[in-house]
């Protein structure tokens, strides 16, 4: 079945598979607004929906393609791999990075994800790189909690070409301090003649044992097979295309998830940088830095008595740098909880 809208399911006999989690009677998972589940079993009766609005559709096949449940041999025969997975706007690349991290999980113990989609994120908030060690099978990428963040301060890495790269490289060398078994890095979908110039300078820099290419188009010799191993894979037949509106609104929710809790903290003028030079307009999202180590995010809240206001759940900070992502929709849902 594959299912979308928003509100929350329950399972309600039996046991079914969510990209490679096992769910069974009585779990209970959220469907967020613009994202397609599917939802594995071999009896639709299974599911019955909680509260909310949805569509679903039922399909006779394995939702999962063939050839992306037989990458998984691939990642058996490369212990200790590193994966770059390469896609289009809306070809599967999250849902693929997270089928791939539930399905690593059944034969090790940590698995490092880093999610550089910094436009559609789903580890840390908008304009920032996000890493997370992860032991535990996940329904949404979203409920995993990010361990390392760096911050771009753009939607697209067209905008800090050499540094969205830099800072995936500093963050992937960050976990493997840890030791993880596999790591999954998901890139964003910037694609056309210079995307795919910053997807090989990516890979040239990251240097994965594989590059997964999720390909809509047939482009010939989008990224070559260098030292790694280069699977292309179909995107699904049944992939749900997201509107820009969606796109917006997901990404203001994103950014309000990391603001729970958030509190009006008054910042001295010259710890404040703004990127590019650029006036603080009110709801710009801003990186909390510690001694040059990202610690949260940030709203801005515009002057009060001569002082710039943050809205932040970070207590300790050196340094704030503010973006031009501008969140200005949720203010005042940030303010009246601060
Ligand atoms: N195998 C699949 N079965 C069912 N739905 C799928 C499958 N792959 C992707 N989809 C759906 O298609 C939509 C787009 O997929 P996904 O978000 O993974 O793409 P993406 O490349 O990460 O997009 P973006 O560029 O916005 O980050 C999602 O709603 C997802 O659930
Ligand atoms: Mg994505």
């Amino acid at each position: 079945m594959l299912l979308s809208g928003r509100g929350r399911v329950e399972i309600r006999q039996g046991q079914v598979e969510i990209l490679g989690a096992i769910l069974s009677k009585g779990a209970s998972f959220k469907v967020r607004l613009g994202r397609q589940i599917p939802v594995f079993s071999p009896e639709v009766k299974s599911i019955v929906t909680g509260e909310g609005f949805f569509r679903w559709k039922v399909i006779k096949e394995d939702p999962i393609p063939s050839s992306w449940r037989a990458t998984i041999d691939e990642l058996l025969a490369r212990p200790n791999s590193t994966v770059v997975i390469v896609g289009q706007t809306d070809s599967g690349k999250s849902t693929l990075s997270q089928f791939l991290l539930n399905s690593a999980l059944n034969f090790s113990t940590t698995v490092g994800l880093i999610d550089a989609d910094i436009g559609q994120t789903d580890l840390g908030p908008p304009g920032f790189v996000a890493a997370s060690l992860v032991r535990r099978k996940v329904v949404d990428l979203r409920s995993i909690r990010p361990i390392a963040m760096e911050f771009i301060g753009a939607l697209s890495p067209s905008k800090a070409f050499e540094e969205s790269i830099d800072k995936v490289k500093k963050i992937k060398e960050s976990l493997l301090h840890y030791n993880p078994d596999y790591i999954i890095i998901n890139t964003d979908g910037w694609l056309d003649n210079e995307g795919i110039v910053h997807k090989k300078k990516l890979i040239e820099k990251i240097r994965p044992d594989i590059v997964i290419a999720l390909r809509q188009d047939q482009e010939e010799n989008l990224i070559k097979e260098g030292s790694y191993k280069l699977i292309t894979l179909n995107p699904s037949p049944h992939i749900l295309k997201r509107t820009q509106v969606v796109r917006r609104l997901s990404r203001l929710a994103n950014i309000a998830r990391f603001l729970k809790g958030a509190e009006a903290k008054v910042i001295e003028k010259e710890n404040v940088l703004s990127l590019e030079n650029h006036e603080p307009q009110i709801g710009d999202v801003a990186a909390v830095y510690e001694n040059d180590v990202v610690k949260g995010i940030a709203l801005y809240g515009g002057v009060v008595e001569g002082k710039k206001i943050f809205y932040t759940r970070v207590n300790s900070f050196t340094k704030i740098v503010v973006s031009n992502i501008n969140a200005r929709e949720i203010i005042d849902l940030v303010k009246s909880k601060a």
